[in-house]
């Protein structure tokens, strides 16, 4: 038995398109899904007709006359030009409501095939406060890396921090113009980066003790690096703030930072130049991936080091692909960066494939997201213009939450998971804390009200049968089995927002069961029924909330 029901229905329906017409068609193939017109509906028949050249029709009533599932739904109906629709029988129901019942993986089982995801998010700058601009990457690649790790992969979380190369020369040079015993201090991160840059653009002097710096540091120089890990330190404790306050699961041994591939930069241009893949083009060598131009047909460059010898973020992202895949055992890198990027990680990925880094079991994917829009549309900034600092961002959601912090950062949170992240979405304050609509608050009320209705009915757990008597009951229990099929579609894609479609489904089910089924004043066995299966939403809400890094109180 399949924990996702369409393919269990779709694995019989292939069985039978196996036996009625000797075609072979995979579980997927027969294309069962949920629908509105019964529990589930197959719309294998269309493309057989096709291609047998049989009306779809004559297809569907064989597909049911050669069908095996009497155990699991009524006799399936033809409609329509050959579409079949399913009812699951409610004795299949109860026994299924019965197994997720003692289920604490609420139906999901782990991969048969583990792999081992790299989720490379996060990714703020070292020396510059987390401003909005950090916040999709953070949510996003931690809902992925969660999801991931429940769905039975290895994960290795990844926070590739921006903490090396030039700008680095004119802030330690800073630094250590400061008084001794002058700290640095998180608040003021912006305020010593603007400074630096400041003192780098009027003063010739101190830009040329920066650029000496830079060497300094390349070289391993005790003092500069023991300022470099100053700067590095005190950042990171400012984002490790930041990632608590946002309930994201990263943390300082997450940290692989550009510094961190460094040491193999020379090794790895080297084996690209050996690999014959480079060309020297104004000084700089250079790989030209095929298939990328500009405008204009020139070929584009990725760069891997400067005529000056120094190396660019491309050198790092292909030395990092190299030592995850080579050396660590990677079988997928996951890339949760913004959309502008998407060209340098295609000629990254490009490069990558040409050297054997990548092949069919070393996969890589950019998963790119669109930007967070103002009211005004377009990008979201301060009244003044500046950027929103991410802490000042989650503070104010706290705020405006009445100081609960699991709805304020939870509204925020799934607000950015539940657009398609391939999106633009406006960030609105009211919309997002909403009571009613595809809201983490609605969801986080729904788990509210089944502890309430526990604690009226004096239980704690309910282990009862789930008699399925009413069209609510049935519509919701169905959905509370859909749990494994929402993860898997959600991961198929990347895209949490197909696990917040199907929370806010189950919720929006569960508000029709609530209002038409009355728990406390039913007879004892209808009691218990609907007491388990208010719990057993309560458990999948609070399972898919989790999935997404965001927390269900159980008191509102
Ligand atoms: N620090 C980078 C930025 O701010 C993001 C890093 C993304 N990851 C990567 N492997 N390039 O744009």
């Amino acid at each position: 038995m399949h924990p996702d029901i369409g393919l269990e229905l779709g694995a019989r329906v292939a069985r039978a398109v196996q036996e009625a017409l000797e075609v072979r068609i995979s579980p997927a193939e027969a294309l069962v899904r949920p629908s509105a017109r019964a529990d589930y509906q197959c719309n294998a028949a269309m493309g057989l007709g096709k291609r047998l050249g049989r009306p779809p029709r004559e297809i569907a009533e064989l597909i049911v006359a050669h069908l095996d599932a009497a155990d699991m739904v009524e006799p399936p109906e033809v409609a329509g030009p050959g579409f079949v629709n399913f009812t699951l029988r409610a004795e299949w129901l109860s026994a299924r409501a019965a197994d997720l019942l003692t289920d604490p993986r609420c139906g999901v089982r782990p991969a048969d095939q583990p792999r081992r995801y790299v989720v490379d998010y996060g990714g703020p700058n070292v020396a510059k406060e987390m401003h909005v601009g950090h916040l999709r990457s953070s949510v996003i690649g931690d809902a992925i890396a969660r999801m991931l790790d429940f769905a039975g992969h290895e994960v290795i979380r990844r926070n590739h921090l921006g903490d090396w190369g030039t700008p680095f020369g004119m802030l330690i040079e800073h630094l250590a113009s400061l008084d001794a015993g002058a700290e640095l201090s998180i608040g003021d991160l912006n305020g010593f980066y603007q400074e630096a840059r400041k003192k780098f653009d009027a003063d010739p002097e101190f830009a040329s003790r920066a650029r000496t710096r830079v060497v300094a540091l390349q070289s391993g120089d005790p003092a500069t690096l023991a300022l470099w890990r100053g700067l590095v330190e005190e950042s990171e404790r400012h984002f490790a703030k930041v990632y608590e306050q946002l309930g994201v699961l990263l943390s300082a041994d997450d940290s692989y930072g550009e510094s961190f591939y460094n040491p193999m930069l020379a090794d790895t241009v080297a084996e690209l130049e050996a690999k014959g893949l480079t060309e020297v083009s104004d000084g700089a060598v250079c790989v030209f991936p095929p298939g990328f131009t500009n405008r204009d047909g020139e070929r584009l460059p990725l760069i891997v080091r400067k005529s000056d010898g120094g190396y660019m973020y491309a050198s790092t992202d292909l030395a990092a692909v190299r030592y995850w895949t080579q050396e660590r055992g990677a079988t997928d890198l996951v890339y949760v960066v913004g959309t502008p990027q998407s060209q340098h990680f295609q000629m990254v990925f490009r490069t990558a494939s040409a050297m054997g880094w990548l092949d069919a079991s070393h996969r890589a994917v950019h998963v790119n997201f669109g930007s967070v829009l103002g009211e005004d549309g377009k990008m979201l900034r301060t009244r003044a213009g500046g950027s929103i600092k991410l802490a000042d961002l989650l503070t104010e959601a706290v705020e405006r939450a009445d100081g609960v912090r699991a709805v304020g950062i939870g509204a925020v949170k799934y607000a950015d998971l539940s657009s398609d992240r391939q999106k633009d979405y406006v960030f609105a304050w009211d919309k997002m804390l909403a009571k009613e609509g595809n809201t983490s608050v609605y969801l986080q009320y729904a788990v509210a009200r089944v502890s309430a209705v526990m604690a009226q009915a004096k239980v704690s757990t309910v282990d009862g049968s789930v008699l399925v008597t009413h069209k609510a009951e049935r519509a919701l229990l169905v959905k509370l089995l859909q749990l494994p099929a929402a993860l898997a579609a959600a991961l198929e894609d990347f895209a949490p927002h197909r696990l917040c479609s199907y929370l806010y489904e189950t919720a929006v089910a569960f508000s029709s069961f609530y209002e038409n089924c009355p728990i406390l004043k039913a007879e004892p066995d209808l009691r218990e029924s609907r007491l388990a299966l208010a719990q057993l939403t309560s458990r999948v809400l609070t399972k898919g909330l989790d999935l997404l890094g965001i927390e269900a109180p159980v008191r509102l």
